[in-house]
């Protein structure tokens, strides 16, 4: 076996007794799987929570397929007014230490249902965003490949495409649409192989999303879960941490950032 490295050991957060958690090494496969509530300290609305989008909104009038093509119109006002909410907010203290864990480590993934684009902004590099971003726009013809659009208000409603004139839609995942093969492959790999993944501020309920923390923990991973509310996972959590992500998150990294 000379000349090939040890594979990585497990993550196991205990650490030296009466030391504290142990320190995560620059090996440690890490990946995190982020939800809305991640960016709720930002002021960006979560999903199903309290002032919940689809509390007050129908999703089958304006996140489907179907909704676009009975009124495109609707669908971008509301598109329009979620960038103008989403484009207000900053990323907060848990998007900048997930930033941070990039930088720190060398076998790291963060994998994205947020649409909002706040982990870019706060530095993250390796995102896979498996619901698309909102900051990007496709031609409903395909004739080029999608495109970012930061205007705020959007001067046309519904915008068009620059190349062929065909109406233009978000480039988001709708329900009911499937989700980017490729992003979908890496995500599902990344959760097959980490030690230790991290579920933060995500109800744990949409598809397939809430299946990547099931392929870690086969695949003997060492579940983390931030969140103040109980999700279905939190009784297979390893670790949880029922308090907003800001805090939480920012206190779990420097207690286990490799170096210390
Ligand atoms: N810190 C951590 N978690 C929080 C915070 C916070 N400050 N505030 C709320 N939460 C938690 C809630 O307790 C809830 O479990 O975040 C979760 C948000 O859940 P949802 O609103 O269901 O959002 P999410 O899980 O991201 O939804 C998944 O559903 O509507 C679709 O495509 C949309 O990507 C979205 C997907």
């Amino acid at each position: 076996m000379h000349g090939q490295s040890e594979p990585d050991p497990p993550y196991s957060q205990e650490g030296q007794p009466g030391r504290g958690p142990a320190a995560l090494r620059r090996s440690t496969r890490v990946v995190i799987l982020t939800g809305a509530g991640i960016s709720a300290e930002s002021g960006v609305p979560t999903f199903r929570g309290p002032g919940g989008l689809w509390r007050s909104y129908r999703a089958e009038d304006l996140a489907t397929p179907q909704a676009f093509r009975r009124d495109p119109e609707l669908v971008w006002q509301w598109y329009d007014w979620r960038r103008s909410v989403v484009g207000a907010c900053l990323p907060n203290a848990a998007h900048r230490a997930l930033a941070d864990m990039e930088r720190a480590l060398d076998d790291f993934v963060l994998v994205t249902q947020n649409v909002d684009g706040l982990h870019r902004l706060a530095g993250s590099r390796r995102v896979l965003e498996l619901h698309g971003n909102i900051w990007r726009l496709r031609c409903t013809l395909e004739c080029r490949p999608p495109w970012d659009d930061r205007r705020d208000p959007l001067p046309e409603i519904p915008p068009r495409c620059p190349a062929c004139g065909a109406l233009a839609r978000p480039d988001v995942v709708w329900f009911g649409e499937a989700l980017p093969g490729e992003v979908l492959a890496a995500a599902m790999d990344a959760s097959r192989r980490c030690a230790l993944m991290l579920v933060v501020g995500t109800s744990a309920l949409v598809q397939p999303a809430a299946s990547l923390p099931l392929l870690a923990l086969e695949n003997g991973a060492h579940l983390v879960e931030i969140n103040p509310q109980a999700t279905p996972l939190s009784r297979l959590a390893g670790e949880v941490l029922r308090e907003p992500a800001a805090r939480a998150l920012p206190r779990w990294w420097a207690e286990r950032r490799p170096g210390g």
